[in-house]
C-alpha cells in the first residue's frame, strides 16, 4: 500500500476528505503524516483525531525561507512517503523541494487551471465573470499552479454569486476529485507524457 502525507495550512476539509476515503476503503493508502507551517492550523485537530502523525514547522520560527523549507524538507522526510498532497498549503514551494519531489507531489486549486492561479481564485472567476469556474488538481512543478493536470471538475457560476458562495460550491467538488486522484497515483494510473496527464485503465 502507498504511504502519502499531507501538506495544509488551515481548515484542512480537503485532508479531512482524504481521511474519509481511506477510512471507509474507497483509498487504498496509508497517511503517513500531515505536514503544516502554521500551528493553530485545524487540520491538527482532524489528524489528531484520525491518529496521524503531525509535523508542525512554524514559519514564524525561522530567520529566512531557507531555513524555513530546510526544516520543512527534514518533516517530509521523515514522512517517508510515495506521495505528498498540497491541501490548501498556502504557500510557494522552493524551488529546491519541488524538484526533490518531483512527479510525486500534487496540488488542488479551486478553479479550471490555466485560469486564476495563486490565491483568492474564486474571486478572480467572479471578478472576470466568467460562467464556469471549478477545480483542478495537477502535479506540482517549479511554476506557480503550472504542473501538468491530473483531474478538472467543473462548478458554474450563478447569478448573485460571490468569492464565498462560488468556494463553498467549488470545494464539494474539491473533496471529490482529490480523493480520485489520489487514488488514480496509488494505483499507479497515472503517466505524464509532457502537459499531458495519461489516465490508465484499472
Ligand atoms: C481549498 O479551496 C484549496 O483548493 C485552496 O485552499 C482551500 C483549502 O481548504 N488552495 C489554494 O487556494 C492553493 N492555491 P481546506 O483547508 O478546507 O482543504
Amino acid at each position: 500500500m502507498k504511504r502519502i502525507a499531507v501538506l495544509a495550512s488551515g481548515r484542512g476539509s480537503n485532508f479531512q476528505a482524504i481521511i474519509d476515503r481511506i477510512e471507509d476503503g474507497n483509498l487504498p493508502a496509508q497517511c503517513a503524516g500531515l505536514v503544516t507551517d502554521n500551528p493553530q492550523a485545524y487540520a491538527i485537530t482532524r489528524a489528531k483525531r484520525a491518529e496521524i502523525p503531525v509535523f508542525v514547522v512554524d514559519y514564524s520560527r525561522y530567520a529566512d525561507k531557507g531555513e524555513y523549507e530546510a526544516a520543512l524538507l527534514e518533516a517530509m522526510d521523515q514522512c517517508n512517503a510515495d506521495l505528498f498532497i498540497l491541501a490548501g498549503y498556502m504557500r510557494i514551494l522552493g524551488r529546491g523541494i519541488v524538484s526533490h519531489f518531483k512527479g510525486r507531489m500534487i496540488n488542488i486549486h479551486p478553479a479550471l487551471l490555466p485560469s486564476f492561479a495563486g490565491l483568492h481564485a474564486q474571486r478572480q472567476a467572479i471578478d472576470y465573470g466568467v460562467k464556469y469556474s471549478g477545480c483542478t488538481v495537477h502535479f506540482v512543478d517549479e511554476g506557480m499552479d503550472t504542473g501538468p493536470i491530473i483531474i478538472q471538475r467543473p462548478v458554474p457560476v450563478c447569478d448573485g454569486d460571490d468569492g464565498d458562495s462560488l468556494a463553498a460550491r467549488i470545494l464539494i467538488e474539491e473533496h471529490i476529485a482529490l480523493p480520485e486522484a489520489v487514488k488514480l497515483f496509488c494505483e499507479e494510473r497515472l503517466m505524464v507524457c509532457g502537459r499531458t496527464v495519461r489516465i490508465l485503465p484499472p
